[in-house]
């Protein structure tokens, strides 16, 4: 996923877009470009990788002009080089553009654009739009027209800003969003929100194939048959401004801290809203459960809880797949979507999908304005504030919040998450406390060659998303695995090289992990126990506050993931990583 920014007003454009940009940068951040117009001219510049290491190489913030087009890619078509980021120039300079999406028919277009003359620089899928805007304006020298021919020649998911060289931006997009900012100064055209959300919080979201013209006061909307149209503002949340780390080195580790606060305020302003998921939940035949990465975890937590606490008949399905595996979705199933982004297309797809099934959809996002959130007939917000950090650690728990009260709701308070979350939120407080001493154990285990996180029954999603965390901000090879099919092929890989997370909280899951954990310790494996009681068989024992006053085990995952993100940050920060943004991955994959 890229970051697109586009600015058109009083102001001096470099330093906005290079602001905008590094607000926007968790969206991808292999490569860094600016262009802006200055006397007629467009200027641009563009370098490999951060956005204040590009500034800091080339200066972007000193380019003149008012008027400008800035990009932070995340490479999808062509290698991570100067020359493939954005944005792009057309044959003559005239036109610059910056893309986000992929345009599947790049390759026809590009044949077709050659033998009219164009001369191509990039190996990227998104230089076609340049050379297209500029084959179809060198036609009819009109803007508007030579952008709607354009766009009607792409297929594929696009957002688009182009700056022309008589001072005018202008963008579409179809299936990524392009949001307008309008301010006193000018006008913004943003991937996201946080591309302008310190000058306005007054949103105005395109729809599919919409076009905007900027230019330097006004902005005018058409649709895709050329026709002006209206499209409302949406005020949006001021806090996602007061994006900065604070006392912390990482928004990861800021974000894993401000869990304790996001719990305490998570849904208690939706208890309308939460009951009337459960009264659709319990009518409907089949409840699927959705979504990619650490949602999908949630939604295989949620499984768990609806089945044993709401009895309620819940299949779980990642989205990637759920298109492959549509069969029994029909206008008597609800569809419950998780997702943080609220843009991941895997989830878009499976929704969609699912709705044309005659599918009821739920949906659970962090961002309340976003695509799945509007598509969905009704969402819960866990509003836990932006989650920069590529790694979901404060979405997830709230996430599971969420759910949390759901089954409790729908057991009649039996599950006693409601009435005990302030205990659980001491707990997790507890784990936090003890954050430093997972600077040592990742120091012991970090030239692990494979880590294994085990579980069983509802710890099992937790032991999957344990290693999802490890991997994506180690790049050590972690594995979940549930606990009771070690026997069944994983023992093969123990050695004494292995590294063994075994979530092991004393509920009824507990004798049989402790027999596997021998199992493991006979194969010389180094066992790391997370629990809240010690066991002889573990060499590296993580402590988790038992609730007395909560009977079953069902809530310790969301206590037990805590160490798990603690570890997975630092074992990052020991190999020289930084966590906020590795290597290869988006914060929202918004391409499938
Ligand atoms: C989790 O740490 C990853 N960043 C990734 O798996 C993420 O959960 C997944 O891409 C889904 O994102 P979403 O919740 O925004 O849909």
């Amino acid at each position: 996923m890229c970051s697109i920014i586009g600015y058109n007003g009083q102001l001096f454009v470099a330093p906005l877009l290079v602001d905008s940009l590094k607000r926007m940068e968790y969206r991808g951040y292999d490569s860094v470009g600016i262009a802006t117009i200055n006397n007629g001219k467009i200027l641009l510049k563009k370098g490999v990788g951060k956005v204040l290491e590009v500034d800091g190489t080339l200066d972007l913030k000193s380019m003149k002009g008012f008027t400008g087009i800035g990009h932070t890619r995340w490479a999808t078509h062509g290698g991570v080089t100067e020359i493939n980021a954005h944005p792009h120039y057309c044959c003559t300079d005239s036109i610059a553009i910056a893309h986000n999406g992929i345009i599947e028919n790049h390759r026809e277009l590009k044949e077709e654009l050659i033998d009219l003359g164009h001369v191509f620089k990039s190996d990227t899928d998104s230089e076609v739009i340049a050379h297209l805007l500029e084959n179809y304006y060198n036609d009819q020298k009109n803007l508007k027209k030579s952008v709607m021919k354009t766009c009607s020649r792409l297929k594929g998911a696009y957002a688009f800003v182009a700056a022309f060289e008589d001072g005018t931006i202008c963008g579409s997009r179809y299936n990524e969003p392009l949001i307008i900012g309008t301010v006193d100064t000018g006008n913004f055209l943003s991937s996201d929100i946080l591309g302008f959300i310190e000058f306005t919080d007054k949103a105005i979201f395109l729809d599919n194939r919409d076009i905007v013209i900027l230019d330097s006061n006004t902005y005018q909307i058409y649709d895709s048959d050329g026709k002006n149209v209206d499209r409302t503002a949406t005020q949006v949340a001021w806090e996602l401004a007061a994006i900065d780390k604070g006392k912390y080195s990482h928004h990861t580790l800021k974000e894993i801290h401000e869990q304790p606060k996001a719990l305490e305020k998570v849904g208690i302003s939706s208890l309308d809203k939460i009951e009337e998921f459960c009264k659709v939940l319990s009518k409907s035949k089949t409840v699927f459960l959705t979504g990619s990465g650490t949602s999908y975890h949630c939604a295989l937590i949620a499984k768990h809880l609806l089945s044993n606490f709401g009895k309620i008949h819940a299949e779980t399905l990642m989205s990637s797949e759920f298109q492959y595996t549509l069969a029994g979705v029909d206008n008597s199933s609800v569809l419950l979507a998780f997702s943080q982004s609220g843009e991941t297309a895997d989830v878009l797809h499976a929704v969609k999908a699912a709705k044309q099934m005659g599918a009821k959809i739920l949906s659970i996002v962090n961002v309340s304005t976003s695509s799945l959130a509007r598509i969905s007939d009704s969402f819960l917000v866990t509003s836990c504030g932006p989650e920069v950090g590529v790694a979901a650690t404060k979405s997830f728990t709230t996430q599971l919040s969420l759910v949390y009260m759901i089954a409790d709701r729908l057991c009649n308070g039996c599950l006693g998450f409601s009435a005990n979350r302030s205990l659980v939120i001491d707990a997790i407080c507890e784990v936090l406390d003890s954050e430093k001493e997972f600077c040592g154990i990742a120091e012991k285990i970090h030239p692990a060659r494979d880590i294994y996180v085990l579980g069983r029954s509802i710890h099992y999603p937790i032991a999957l998303e344990g290693a999802l965390k490890i991997k994506e901000l180690s790049y050590i090879h972690a594995e979940g695995i549930a606990a009771g099919e070690l026997k069944h092929g994983p023992l093969a890989l123990i050695d004494r090289d292995s590294y063994v997370i075994i979530l092991n909280p004393s509920d009824s899951t507990s004798d049989r992990n402790i027999a596997s954990a021998h199992e493991i310790k006979a194969r010389g494996a180094t066992i790391i126990g997370i629990s809240d009681l010690p066991n002889e068989v573990y060499d590296i024992f993580i402590k988790i506050p038992k609730i007395p006053s909560i009977e079953c085990g069902a809530i310790y995952p969301i206590i037990e993931v805590i160490p798990l993100q603690i570890l997975a940050y630092y074992l990052s920060l020991v190999r020289n990583i930084d966590p906020d943004y590795p290597r290869n991955l988006a914060k929202s994959v918004t391409v499938m």
